[in-house]
């Protein structure tokens, strides 16, 4: 079984300077509890290639889907459902809301999903332990360090329990050894997790932690190469994990203090909040 899928997938930009093949002709295909890992240049296309797979862009052609379903064919609506309940996303700047404590950042998801409270407090304190900040519940992103705030991020990312995650640079802001520590939890929950998920990076020390690796060059895959190191991509915590169910549209977000800096980041942050 494919957690995710992408066939032929192409994106072109039209700008003033002409335009920009992006994304060519992508095939990708990753399994629950598979670490891809997306790497390439600057311009390479590794946030244009993971916006299409999180279904934040449309591509020019070609189709993506999440499990079963083909996100490309959906409406705006079903595929903004479809990602809330499938899909997890980590940004290279954390993307947390600064006057809300870290169970608080982590919580949202689970609100706008309607979670009784009671399992609400029990699935972020799960989230939170399995980041490694069950003692930082309380503590606001400002006291907390760039590491520990990812790790903020990733926890919101899974709480949902979403079958893809997608992280682009989750690591570029944070130096070479926490964004060590950060990479291995991301790998540590996919793996125990069974989470199938598409990691980018320009650190070649972080690619030794994928199943597989893709490399781009100019918006083409140059490679697509499996790690013989890595841990099997199936497992058996892919099998336990939940069935989707459909859930009823959330209401709008609050005005969020923690500006997107992308209409990609806004889209998703619109989903998750
Ligand atoms: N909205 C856009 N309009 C026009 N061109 C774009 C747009 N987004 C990306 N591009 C172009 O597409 C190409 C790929 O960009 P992309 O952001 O995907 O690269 P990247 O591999 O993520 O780079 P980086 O490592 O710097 O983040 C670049 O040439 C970029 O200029
Ligand atoms: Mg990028």
């Amino acid at each position: 079984m494919t957690a995710l899928r992408a066939e032929k997938l192409s994106r072109t930009f039209t700008s003033s300077a002409g335009e920009v093949h992006a994304c060519v002709d992508i095939d990708v295909e990753v399994h629950p509890g598979e670490l891809v890992v997306v790497r390439g240049a600057s311009g390479a296309g590794k946030t244009t290639l993971l916006n299409l797979l999180g279904v934040l862009d449309r591509p020019t052609s070609g189709r993506v889907w999440i499990g079963d379903t083909e996100a490309t064919a959906l409406d705006e609506d079903a595929l903004a459902r479809l990602r809330r309940e499938n899909l997890g996303f980590v940004f290279q700047s954390f993307g947390l809301i600064p006057v809300l404590s870290a169970a608080e950042n982590v919580e949202l998801p689970l609100r706008i999903e309607k979670t009784p409270a009671a399992e609400r407090d029990e699935r972020v304190a799960e989230a939170l332990r399995l980041v490694g900040l069950a003692d930082h519940a309380a503590q606001r992103p400002g006291e907390l360090s760039g590491g520990q705030q990812q790790r903020v991020g990733i926890a919101r990312a899974i709480v949902a329990r979403p079958r893809v995650l997608i992280a682009d640079e989750p690591t570029g802001q944070l130096d070479s050894r926490t964004a060590g520590t950060v990479m291995d939890l991301i790998g540590e929950l996919v793996h125990t997790q069974g989470i199938a998920a598409v990691v980018s990076t320009h650190d070649p020390l972080l690619v030794q932690r994928a199943d597989r690796v893709i490399e781009l060059h100019d918006g083409r895959v140059t490679s697509d190469a499996a790690v013989s190191t890595a841990a099997g991509a199936e497992t058996d915590a892919a099998d336990a994990l939940p069935p989707v169910a459909a859930q009823p549209e959330a209401a709008q977000p609050e005005a969020d203090p923690d500006a997107p800096r992308t209409r990609a980041e806004a889209r998703a942050q619109r989903d998750a909040h």
